[in-house]
């Protein structure tokens, strides 16, 4: 294995240098190469002048990323534009589309801001109508998930390492003797679902950020099952556990959620900042994994067989996916995950496949220098949406209620930025995207609730609100 990873990392060195060794290998920002090679004819602050306005949001020649990246590269020679293809790499006009996008959705959210609502308020959306209501208000410390068990009873987990029993508007003391987790950067206490069966079978899961033999210099993501009597955790076994040598001091990509499906169990790892490593399957960072709900590896998984890969994987080549949900309907699961600087993307998940990361995306590096040229290649899959900018994905649900009919197995997608996304599947492709509210905070998850309604956990301020019809 040793060996094996060495060589691995020659290679992930070979492939992340071909791109830069073609025109030029700078790293100017996205920022400075506008500054310097189109604000001439576009205006410093893109309002335009012989070029034309690039944040307004016509875009003449194409509103695809494929067309502004294509008259960027070759140019509008009748019009007087002219083509970058021989000055810019592919990688330095990726992170020109992604800077664009940026600018445009500004100028969008000052002409046009999605809806902002205050508690009380009816809001207007395409489909329904719907008010804010706030079910905790207060006493909560970064909530980072809430589950619902079939009696009307609420888990929530805080990040800082407790889990809750909410009932139903009552805040209790947390959970004795759930494990121990180190809240380092974005790890913590996250994920928290009950077991399908939890009427008959009473166990609750958790996937938290586990320091390594107690040591809190190094974290992993893992997952335990365990049962709550008299307000103490008990009865754990553990789920996943990656590895000591997967565990690692960067506090960020965690990943995670977690979803039943059919007698499975299905939940997300961060690449954990490994980058490449999504795309090894020796390796468990930036992967989706399916296994039974006690642990055991089903023998269908995708790599189950193959030497040296890590059994449970069910998709790889992700970045740090924090939206998981199943869609009742086909049992199709879908994930949100964030991306870099733009590239968040909205994902079906299927069997075995290689979603990219980081070879192909939409995003570039968060300092606004390139990060690969290439949005799409053979063999890797598409996102069914992408957000450049990125909203920060966090939180999914697939609307399975009936107190807002039109919505109906409509995707709800979060985000750290404060936006609540409404997404529609039709025929494998995503149709449409509403922006259904903003500015009440970080939306850190999204969750069906028994009654019908639309739950949202908020961080800043930490709080748990809920949408509920107008009339
Ligand atoms: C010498 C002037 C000049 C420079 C420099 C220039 N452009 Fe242009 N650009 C134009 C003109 C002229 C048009 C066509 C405007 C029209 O159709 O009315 C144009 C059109 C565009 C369009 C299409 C807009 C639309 O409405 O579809 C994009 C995108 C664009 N430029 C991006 C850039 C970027 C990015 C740079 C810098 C890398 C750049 N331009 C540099 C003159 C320039």
């Amino acid at each position: 294995m040793r060996t094996g990873r060495r060589a691995w990392i020659y290679v992930s060195l070979a492939l992340t240098a071909l791109p830069l060794a073609g025109i030029q290998a700078r790293q100017d920002k996205a920022n400075e190469l506008y500054l310097e090679s189109c604000a001439s004819c576009h205006g410093a602050n893109f309002e335009g002048g012989l070029g034309g306005n690039l944040a307004d949001g016509q875009w003449k020649h194409g509103s695809a990323d494929s067309d502004i990246s294509r008259v960027i590269s070759q140019g509008l020679p009748n019009l007087g534009m002219p083509s970058f293809e021989k000055t810019l790499s592919a990688e330095q006009i990726r992170s020109l589309v992604v800077y664009l996008r940026e600018k445009e959705k500004e100028t969008a959210s000052q002409t046009s801001p999605p809806p902002r609502p205050t508690e009380g308020d009816v809001v207007k959306s395409l489909e329904h109508d719907y008010k804010v209501e706030t079910v905790i208000k207060e006493g909560l410390r970064t909530p980072w998930s809430l589950a619902f068990l079939p009696d009307g009873r609420q888990l929530v987990t805080e990040r800082p390492g407790a889990l809750r029993m909410v009932d139903p508007t009552l805040l209790p003391e947390p959970i004795s003797g759930t494990p121990q987790v180190v809240e380092l950067g974005q790890g913590g206490m996250l994920d928290v679902i009950p077991s399908p069966d939890f009427a008959k079978d009473g166990w609750i899961y958790l996937a938290f950020a586990d320091p390594l033999d107690g040591e809190k210099k190094s974290a992993m993501l893992k997952i335990v099952r365990g049962r709550i009597r008299d307000q103490a955790w008990t009865d754990e076994e553990v789920i996943f556990q990656a590895a000591p040598d997967f565990y690692s001091p960067a506090g960020h990509h965690f990943g995670t959620r977690m979803a039943f499906d059919s007698g499975y169990l299905y939940f997300i790892v961060g690449e954990r900042g490994g980058m490449m490593e999504a795309q090894d399957i020796t390796r468990p960072n930036g992967k989706i994994f399916r296994v039974f709900p006690d642990g055991r590896i089903p023998e269908d998984n995708p790599f189950a067989a193959q030497k040296n890969a890590i059994p449970g994987i069910w998709s790889y080549g992700h970045r740090n996916p924090q939206g998981l949900a199943i869609d009742p309907r086909d049992h199709s699961l879908y994930a949100t995950e964030h991306g870099p600087r733009g590239g968040d993307e909205f994902n079906i998940i299927r069997k075995g496949a290689n979603y990219g990361w980081p070879v192909i995306s939409y995003g570039m590096n968060y300092d606004g220098t390139p990060l690969t040229g290439l949005t799409e290649k053979p063999g890797m899959e598409q996102p069914l949406a992408q957000w450049t900018p990125s909203i920060a994905a966090c939180g999914l649900a697939c609307y399975t209620g009936d107190k807002f009919p039109n919505w109906k197995h409509d995707f709800f997608a979060g985000g750290l930025r404060g936006e609540l996304h409404r997404i529609r599947i039709q025929n494998g492709k995503a149709i449409s995207d509403e922006i259904i509210l903003s500015g009440l905070g970080r939306i850190r998850d999204v969750r069906n609730g028994p009654d019908g309604y639309l739950y949202i956990v908020l961080n800043q301020p930490d709080c748990i609100v809920r949408l509920v019809p107008a009339k």
